[in-house]
């Protein structure tokens, strides 16, 4: 309810809404939502309410806090929140961690701004303050199959929510989320082997979200774009980040359960490059043809000139 109401009032920031309109929409009496506001109030929100004016919430892009964030929640991610103004990479932060206590999956680690932020392939991520840069645990057990296909799965998760922002969102394969051909964000998939299955897996995501892109350095600033650069205004990251932490948890429980088979046409269907001439570097070659899909698995399907279909599973595309 309080992330309905949220999401009502951060849909128009600093303008007031009637009381009649926000209470038919979540089925609540006046005095209900002016109840549920004083306590949001008192969890750290700063939301004006009065009868006769309405609800406003002017700072829609205050800081990240995990009590507010906590009540945004309604799944089982997120329980636990661990939360700091500055860290090298959340990530490594949560690999700490679970070297020296038992954390739960669906923790997360976030950071108001990273220092030594990491990408995948060993590329440095930037990460400034106002983007948003967090990691989640999962526990996986015996059996999950293919755990490194929830890199494409976590980019849908991402890709859904930042949907709800703004327009022409896609995803490029393996885990990059794009803006209308602009990196807005990626995913780090961190998985970590145990005793005689998969211990835990880290998935480290972030987002260019209050961030100007023109600030980064150049040859990065070129390829990307932010929620800021596209909406020309601040976002709450409290809510864009429960949004995410809810969306990948769904996602989650989704492949834990069907595996990656039920997002691959999901997967087809937003990918910037499906169906188009593409070439990628795997490190050891660079392979061109035309991506004529993705497999039951996750592997990238090209079709080479020959005719031949192969099955590529690790690597760059090159737009
Ligand atoms: C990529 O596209 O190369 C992946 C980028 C992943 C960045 C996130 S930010 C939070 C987490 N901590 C890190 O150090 N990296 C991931």
């Amino acid at each position: 309810m309080i992330k309905e109401l949220l999401l009502m009032l951060a849909k128009q920031p600093g303008q007031y809404l009637a009381i009649e309109t926000i209470g038919s929409r979540l089925g609540l009496v006046n005095t209900e939502v002016v109840g549920l506001v004083s306590r949001m109030n008192k969890a750290g929100f700063t939301v004006e309410c009065s009868l006769d004016r309405g609800c406003a919430w002017p700072d829609v892009f205050s800081d990240l806090a995990a009590q507010p964030l906590q009540m945004m929640l309604d799944g089982s991610f997120g329980q636990h929140i661990y939360l700091c103004n500055e860290v090298d990479s959340t990530n490594e932060w949560a690999k700490e961690e679970v070297s020296k206590k038992r954390i739960d999956e669906g923790t997360v680690f976030a950071a108001r701004l990273q220092t030594a932020g990491k990408g995948r392939q060993g590329r440095v991520w930037q990460s400034p303050e106002g983007g948003l840069w967090f990691s989640l645990i999962l526990r996986p057990g015996k059996s999950v199959e293919s755990i490194a296909s929830f890199s494409l799965v976590a980019s849908l998760a991402v890709a859904r929510v930042l949907a709800e922002y703004t327009e022409n969102v896609s995803v490029k394969w393996p885990n990059d989320v794009f803006i209308g051909g602009k990196k807005i964000a990626g995913i780090l998939l961190e998985i970590h082997p145990g005793f005689d299955k998969i211990g835990y897996v880290i998935v480290g995501i972030g987002v260019n979200a209050n961030n100007w892109t023109k600030y980064l350095p150049e040859d990065v600033s070129l390829s990307s774009t932010s929620l800021a650069d596209n909406m020309d205004r601040m976002i709450s990251l409290n809510l864009l980040l429960a949004r995410l932490i809810g969306s990948v948890e769904d996602n989650w429980y989704r492949f834990k359960h069907e595996g990656f088979l039920p997002f691959k046409q999901q997967f087809e269907n937003m990918c910037i490059h499906n169906g188009q001439s593409v070439t990628i570097d795997t490190g050891a070659e660079k392979i061109s043809g035309i991506n004529t899909g993705i497999d039951e698995r996750g592997g990238l399907l090209i079709k080479r000139d020959s005719g031949e279909v192969i099955t590529v599973n690790s690597g760059d595309v090159l737009l």
